[in-house]
């Protein structure tokens, strides 16, 4: 097939997951000019940044029609929520990105429970509530460990898995009582609390079909062996082998949802992204995403050998029936630099060094947070850098990583050391 440089591209985002999203549109032979709303520094690498606030319809319409974008590819979850897609494609434009209503499996977890019982699709079990008083009520009914939820999109910040009903009953007061994630917490899920190995499952959707990518893992918690605080996301590695069994039953969730999300009218074009936990009774949902996850999409991104900007197209259109997805053989490991205090109380990073040494190594580098004067970078607060390595195996992969990771320097850098640790070829989840 010949290919024209004929798409101009809208990309709504600024983070690390966007500047892997550049990355991945700039690789395509078909793209003619990329755009970033608002953009970062380090996506101008890439893109033409744009001002503008990537969750108003009004200025993401205004921008797409000015630029003449043929496709706008939405990164964060809040323009979606806020139905951005909806407005773009009132207005004739071509949309990676799912409309309010498909959005909602994300940014309502009681409608995605909901969702996933009229469907079948395995899940925790769980109950809603609208009240605090018959939440804590209702904890006495409940195992000892419960997991509390909020409703809304809390920006990771609206889970408690609890070891006791005291635990349980603090995390239903800072939700509810103190609002400690604001209108996300008006409502919450009491929910079983499972266990096993997580897998976060993407895959790109065109409302009738799908194409999983590599099952990629994300490390949550801030220190190393999994404890502390949850976090975005410290580090991610993919491929994670899987029994074919669990191939099986983790195609069969896809096919449920978008069957589902079909049946129920919603036309579903853009990234599903379910968090599965690999139960001892097979794969189950935690939770469901309607964007790529980040720092997930670092790892994975990078092992596509398909053009990523035809698969949004595809998507975009309906097309994904005639595309087959192609993955590089090896592995990637995406490794997380942090700022001092991440999460609870970020610091900024300051003045970075070390950035050229860590790519002539051979890697890529990923900005969540950073700018640029005078050609020297400073990194914000929070999560600032992810380092992402290719190798042949996800031993090889890691150790690439680390090495670049470790020539990269700022006051109170954090970061875990064991990102894709203990997996050796083979191991299966
Ligand atoms: P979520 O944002 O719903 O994916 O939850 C964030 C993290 O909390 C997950 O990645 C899990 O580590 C943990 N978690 C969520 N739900 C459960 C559950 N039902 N049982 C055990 N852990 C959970
Ligand atoms: N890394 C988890 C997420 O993006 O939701």
């Amino acid at each position: 097939m010949i290919s024209f440089s004929d798409t101009t591209v809208l990309l709504l985002g600024a983070g690390g997951r966007e500047h892997a999203l550049a990355r991945a549109l700039a690789l395509s032979p078909r793209l003619k000019n990329l755009y970033s709303l608002p953009g970062s520094d380090a996506i101008s690498d890439w893109a033409q940044s744009l001002p503008g606030n990537p969750a108003s319809p009004e200025q993401v319409v205004a921008a797409a029609k000015d630029r003449h974008a043929s496709l706008v590819v939405i990164g964060p979850e809040a323009p979606l929520a806020a139905g951005v897609a909806d407005a773009l494609r009132a207005a004739g434009l071509l949309v990676f990105g799912p409309n309010k209503d498909g959005a909602r499996l994300e940014s309502s977890k009681i409608f995605a429970k909901e969702f996933m019982a009229r469907h079948g699709i395995p899940a925790a079990r769980s109950q809603a509530f609208e009240a605090a008083a018959a939440a804590k009520a209702a904890l006495k009914d409940w195992p000892e460990t419960v997991v509390v939820k909020a409703d809304g999109l809390a920006g990771g910040k609206g889970v408690f898995v609890c070891p006791s009903r005291a635990e349980a009953a603090r995390a239903v007061d800072f939700l509810m009582e103190q609002e400690g994630a604001g209108q996300a917490g008006k409502k919450i899920l009491l929910e079983e609390a499972l266990s096993g190995p997580e897998i976060s499952a993407l895959a790109v959707c065109d409302g009738k079909n799908f194409r999983l990518l590599p099952f990629a893992r994300d490390h949550k918690r801030l220190q190393d062996g999994d404890a502390g605080p949850n976090t975005g996301g410290m580090g991610a590695f993919a491929p994670v082998p899987v029994s074919e069994e669990a191939r099986a039953a983790i195609e069969n969730i896809f096919a449920r949802t978008l069957g589902g999300l079909r049946a129920e009218g919603i036309d579903y074009r853009g990234v599903l992204y379910a968090g599965l936990m690999m139960t001892a009774r097979g794969p189950k949902v935690l939770e469901f995403n309607c964007r790529f996850g980040d720092p997930e999409v670092q790892a994975v991104l990078p092992l596509l050998k398909s053009d990523f900007l035809e698969l949004a197209l595809a998507c975009a259109k309906g097309e994904l029936g005639r595309i087959r997805v192609e993955v590089a053989l090896g592995a990637c490991v995406c490794v997380v630099l942090a700022s001092r205090g991440y999460p609870q109380n970020p610091a900024p990073a300051g003045k970075i060094a070390g950035l050229e040494a860590a790519r002539d190594s051979g890697v890529l580098i990923f900005h969540s947070s950073t700018a640029v004067s005078d050609r020297a970078w400073s990194g914000g607060a929070g999560r600032v850098i992810g380092v992402s390595a290719l190798g042949k195996d996800l031993s090889e992969a890691r150790r690439r990583a680390y090495a670049a990771a470790d020539k990269i320097q700022f006051a109170g850098k954090v970061l875990r050391r064991d990102v894709a640790a203990g997996m050796p070829a083979g191991a299966e989840a």
